[in-house]
C-alpha cells in the first residue's frame, strides 16, 4: 500500500531550518525557527540547567516509570509559576496539572481530552496564529475557525474586531488565546483589553484554552501572568498549556504542562482522570528528565534566582536587538518606518515583508524568514545585523 502514498509538504517552519542547514552561503542568516540565540548566534544550555542536571545525575536513584500525569511536585511548581504562590485555585485543589511533552504535547492532550467531551465544538484561533495550532486541533478532529486579531494596515491589534467576534462565540465552543508574546505577530493585548476579554468569556460561557509558551519573555514572570489571572477570575473552567522550551531553554527535552481548572476539586479530579486516560493511550507517561530539571531549579532558591537572572538576560537581549534592528534599518537608508518592531513582545515580529520579499531574501541573500514575514528577532546578532539590513533594503527596492 505504500506505493501509492504521495509526499506530505514539509513543515512551514522546521522545513525552513532544513533548507537553511543545507545552504552553503557563509553569510546565511536564520530568522525562521523560534529558538533563542545569544549574541554569538548559539542557543546555549542555561548555567542553572547545567547545575540542575549535575545535581540530578548525582542524586537520582531510579529510572522507573513516572506517574501518568508526571511528578506531583512538578505539577505544583507549574501551578505556582503560572498563577503565583497562594492562588485560590491551588489552595482549593480545583486546578490539576499534567507534565506533557512540551507545549505541543499539552495542546494535543488538551485537544484530545476536549474532543471527548465537547465533540461538536469549534475551536477559534487568532488570525494569524502559530501554524501548528490549526494542525493540532484539526488532528484531534475539531473544526478550526479564526477570530480577527492583527491588522496588517495598522500593524497593531484590531481589538474592536476581536471583541466583536468573541462576543458572538457560543458557550460550548473553545477559544485559544496566547497569554503573552503572541506568535507570530509579537502584538499582545493590553491589561485593560484582557479584562474585557475575560468579561466576555465569563458572560458568553465559551471555554478559554490559554497557550502560555513564553512566560518571562514579555515583561517578567509575574507581569506575563496578567491575562491568565484575568481569565481565571472570570472563568471557573479553563485549560492552560505551558511550555518550558523557551524560558528554560529545554527545547529538546520536551518539557511542558497541561493545567485544567474546574469549579471545584471534585470536578477537577474527575476531569483529570480522563486526561490521564488520554495520556496513557498516547505516550503512557512523560519522559522524566526535563521535568526533573524544572523541579530542581524551582525548588532550590539559589538555582531559581540564577535561572531568573538568565531568563531576564534573554529577554533583555531580545528587547535590545529590537531597538538596534530598527535603528540599523534606518541607518541603512530605508525610508519605511519599522519602529513598530521595537514595541512588539517576545521573540517574534511581523516584519511587514511580503511573501515575494521573503522569497527574494531566501533565494538571493540566504536570509531565511517564515512565509508571511515572521522573523525571529533573537536570530539577529552583531555579526549579521549589517548584512541583514542591506539585504532587506535590496528586497524592498527590487521586489
Ligand atoms: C505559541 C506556541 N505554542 C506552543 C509552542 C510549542 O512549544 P514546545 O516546543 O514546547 O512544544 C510554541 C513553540 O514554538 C509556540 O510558539
Amino acid at each position: 500500500m505504500f506505493e501509492t502514498i504521495q509526499s506530505a509538504p514539509p513543515d512551514a517552519i522546521l522545513g525552513l531550518t532544513a533548507a537553511f542547514q543545507s545552504d552553503p552561503n557563509p553569510a546565511k542568516v536564520n530568522l525562521g525557527v523560534g529558538v533563542y540565540k545569544d549574541a554569538s548566534g548559539t542557543t546555549p544550555i542555561l548555567a542553572s540547567v547545567k547545575a540542575a542536571e549535575r545535581k540530578i545525575v548525582e542524586t537520582a536513584k531510579t529510572k522507573s516509570y513516572m506517574p501518568i500525569g508526571g511528578d506531583p511536585a512538578y505539577g505544583k511548581l507549574v501551578q505556582e509559576m503560572i498563577l503565583g504562590v497562594g492562588h485560590e485555585a491551588i489552595s482549593s485543589g480545583r486546578i490539576r496539572t499534567a507534565h506533557t511533552p512540551g507545549g505541543t504535547g499539552g495542546l494535543r492532550v488538551g485537544a484530545d481530552f476536549l474532543k471527548k467531551f465537547l465533540p461538536g465544538a469549534t475551536v477559534w484561533v487568532s488570525k494569524p496564529t502559530w501554524a501548528n495550532h490549526r494542525g493540532i486541533f484539526q488532528a484531534a478532529g475539531f473544526k478550526v475557525e479564526e477570530y480577527p486579531y492583527y491588522d496588517p494596515k495598522t500593524r497593531a491589534l484590531d481589538f474592536d474586531a476581536m471583541k466583536a467576534a468573541l462576543e458572538k462565540i457560543k458557550a460550548g465552543d473553545i477559544v485559544l488565546l496566547h497569554v503573552c508574546c503572541h506568535n507570530p505577530t509579537g502584538v499582545d493585548l493590553a491589561h485593560e483589553q484582557w479584562s474585557q476579554v475575560a468579561e466576555i468569556a465569563g458572560k458568553q460561557g465559551w471555554l478559554p484554552f490559554l497557550d502560555f509558551a513564553y512566560q518571562g519573555f514579555g515583561a517578567s514572570l509575574e507581569a506575563d501572568r496578567f491575562g491568565l489571572l484575568a481569565m481565571a477570575a472570570q472563568c471557573p473552567e479553563m485549560i492552560v498549556s505551558s511550555s518550558f522550551s523557551k524560558n528554560f531553554g529545554l527545547y529538546q527535552d520536551r518539557t511542558g504542562a497541561l493545567s485544567l481548572f474546574a469549579k471545584d476539586a471534585k470536578q477537577a479530579a474527575a476531569s483529570f482522570s480522563n486526561i490521564e486516560i488520554v495520556i496513557r493511550v498516547n505516550y503512557s507517561n512523560p519522559a522524566a528528565h526535563g521535568g526533573l530539571i524544572v523541579t530542581t531549579i524551582l525548588s532550590d532558591p539559589a538555582l531559581k534566582q540564577q535561572w531568573i537572572l538568565e531568563l531576564n538576560a534573554m529577554r533583555d537581549r531580545i528587547a535590545g536587538v529590537r531597538s538596534q534592528f530598527v535603528a540599523a534599518l534606518k541607518n541603512a537608508g530605508i525610508a519605511q518606518d519599522f519602529g513598530y518592531i521595537a514595541h512588539q513582545k517576545g521573540m517574534f515580529s511581523f516584519s511587514g515583508l511580503t511573501d515575494a520579499q521573503v522569497a527574494f531574501l531566501k533565494e538571493k541573500k540566504a536570509v531565511y524568514v517564515v512565509g508571511g514575514g515572521r522573523i525571529n528577532v533573537a536570530g539577529i546578532t552583531p555579526k549579521n545585523l549589517d548584512y541583514l539590513c542591506a539585504a532587506i533594503k535590496e528586497a524592498l527596492t527590487v521586489v
